[in-house]
């Protein structure tokens, strides 16, 4: 959509949180090996990442890799992270991929030294734009809280939600409004459990390397037409 017609809907999501799921499927329905899928898919986050700099989305998660994808087998693993690292190498030769802010959610601690090297590079070149692009690796919504829980230990009496709030990845950012998934599957599977409390949830069977700005598009008039109460009546 154009961004006059983004202007124009009822409601609008102030962060979006997308499980880019299917990639693996969209590889074996052509005979391809997995890596071919991943590969597309990061085609897929770049193209999404920067339609939604281009509406003005003040932020946006994409869930890349979870605590519990080291299951996978170490090619493949290998593969998504170097993926990963290109990205980052890249990122800066791309102007669409300049104008948002970009932050890692994850334990970055069994990552690469290149990876680290190269996400605190991308961080601070970005850290003075506005809105916001955050690319869950290593993440996971228990580990997040863990973590969280760990370091607010014996700091107060009393934790209150704000506490929490502030001890994530996501500090200082608003909770998730939109939350979708594509790839069929109707599940959480440990992304941004705290943050999407009171997301509305779009899920979509198009898997993540098809997806494109007009699948983004239905779930942005999907969530246009949601009535949000947060416990109230009416
Ligand atoms: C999502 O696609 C990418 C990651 C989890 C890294 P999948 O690799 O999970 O694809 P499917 O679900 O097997 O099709
Ligand atoms: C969720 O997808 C993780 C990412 C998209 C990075 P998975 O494919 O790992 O989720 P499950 O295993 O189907 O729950
Ligand atoms: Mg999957």
């Amino acid at each position: 959509m154009t961004n006059e017609e983004f202007s124009q809907l009822a409601a609008k999501p102030r962060h979006i949180g997308i499980i880019m799921d299917g990639n693996g499927r969209w590889a074996k329905k052509r005979a391809l090996p997995r890596s071919v899928g991943h590969k597309f898919g990061a085609r897929t986050f770049r193209a999404i990442a920067e339609y939604c700099i281009k509406l003005d989305i003040e932020v946006v998660t994409f869930f890349a890799f979870s605590t519990e994808n080291w299951k996978r087998p170490k090619e493949e693993v290998d593969g998504i992270m170097q993926l990963f690292i290109e990205y980052l190498q890249d990122s800066f030769n791309r102007k669409g991929m300049q104008n948002m802010r970009v932050r890692f959610l994850g334990d970055r601690a069994p990552l690469s030294d290149e990876a680290k090297a190269l996400m605190k590079n991308v961080e601070q070149e970005t850290a003075e734009y506005k809105n916001q692009l955050n690319i869950a690796i290593n993440y996971g919504s228990h580990d997040e809280l863990v973590t969280a829980f760990n370091k607010l230990n014996g700091k107060k009496a009393e934790i209150s939600a704000q506490d929490i709030s502030e001890a994530l990845y996501t500090h200082g950012q608003p909770d998730v409004d939109l939350l979708v998934r594509t790839g069929g599957e109707q599940r959480i599977s440990n992304f941004l459990l705290w943050q999407s409390a009171y997301a509305e949830l779009y899920f979509t069977d198009t898997l993540w390397p098809d997806f494109k700005e007009k699948d983004l598009d239905q779930a942005l008039t999907f969530f246009a037409h949601r009535q949000r109460r947060f416990g109230a009546a009416e």
